[in-house]
C-alpha cells in the first residue's frame, strides 16, 4: 500500500477564509525567510486569485495560492508543514489548483522558485513543469535567481488541442522581460 494514502484520505482540501491566517502564518515563517505577511493573505482571498488550505486532523497542514490571469494561473505561494512533508500534500494542493486552471481553460501554468530551492523544483518537475527561463535577482533575504517554470496545460485539458514541444512554443528563454509576459505581475516573493 502507498504509505502516503492514509494521511491523503484524510485531508481536507478547501478555500482559505481569513479564520486560517494565524496557522498559515506559523507555517510560512518556518517555510520562508521572506514570508508574506497577514495583509498578503487576506490580499489572496480576492477574486482574481485561487487560495487553497490542506487539513489533517483539524490542524492546518498546507496551503497554496494562484493568481487567475486571462490566460495562466500563476502560483505564487505554496507550503506544507515541516512535520508532514513527503506525504503527498503540496501535490495535492497543485493538482486542486490544476483542475481549478484546465476548469478555466487556461492555457499555462507558471511559478518561480529559488535556484536554491532543489526541493520544490523536484516537485514541480513531478508534476509536468519544466525550467523555462532564469530571472536573475528575482529574490530578495537573501537575494537570488529564480527559476520560471511552466507546465503547458493545452496538453491535456481535454479540449483536444495537440500539445506542443516547448521549443515549438513563441516564449524566449533568455529574452528581455516583455518577452515573458507571466513575469509582469508583482513580485511578492
Ligand atoms: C516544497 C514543499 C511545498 C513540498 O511539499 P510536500 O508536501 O513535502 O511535497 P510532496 O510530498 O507532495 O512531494 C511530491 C514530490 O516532490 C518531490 N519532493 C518534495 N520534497 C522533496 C525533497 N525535500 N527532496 C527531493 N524531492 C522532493 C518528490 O519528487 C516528491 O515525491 P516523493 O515523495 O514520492 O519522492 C515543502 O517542502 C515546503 O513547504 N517547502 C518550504 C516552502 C517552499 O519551498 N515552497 C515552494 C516555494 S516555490
Amino acid at each position: 500500500m502507498n504509505p502516503k494514502t492514509p494521511l491523503l484520505d484524510e485531508l481536507d482540501i478547501a478555500p482559505m477564509a481569513p479564520a486560517d491566517i494565524e496557522e498559515i502564518l506559523a507555517i510560512e515563517h518556518q517555510a520562508f525567510s521572506n514570508p508574506w505577511t497577514r495583509r498578503a493573505f487576506l490580499g489572496a482571498l480576492g477574486p482574481d486569485s485561487y487560495a487553497l488550505v490542506a487539513r489533517y486532523e483539524g490542524q492546518v497542514a498546507g496551503y497554496g495560492i494562484a493568481w487567475i490571469r486571462p490566460r495562466e494561473l500563476h502560483i505564487v505561494n505554496l507550503a506544507v508543514h515541516k512535520d508532514l512533508r513527503r506525504k503527498g500534500i503540496a501535490s495535492a494542493l497543485i493538482q486542486r489548483l490544476l483542475r481549478v486552471a484546465r476548469q478555466k481553460s487556461l492555457q499555462r501554468a507558471v511559478l518561480e522558485v529559488r535556484i536554491s530551492n532543489a526541493p520544490a523544483a523536484a516537485l514541480y518537475e513531478s508534476h509536468g513543469f519544466e525550467r523555462i527561463a532564469l530571472d536573475r535577482g528575482y529574490y530578495l533575504n537573501p537575494p537570488e535567481d529564480a527559476v520560471v517554470m511552466m507546465k503547458d496545460l493545452r496538453d491535456d485539458n481535454g479540449k483536444g488541442e495537440p500539445g506542443r514541444k516547448l521549443s515549438d512554443r513563441r516564449i524566449s528563454r533568455s529574452g528581455p522581460f516583455w518577452h515573458r509576459p507571466w513575469l509582469w505581475f508583482r513580485r511578492l516573493r
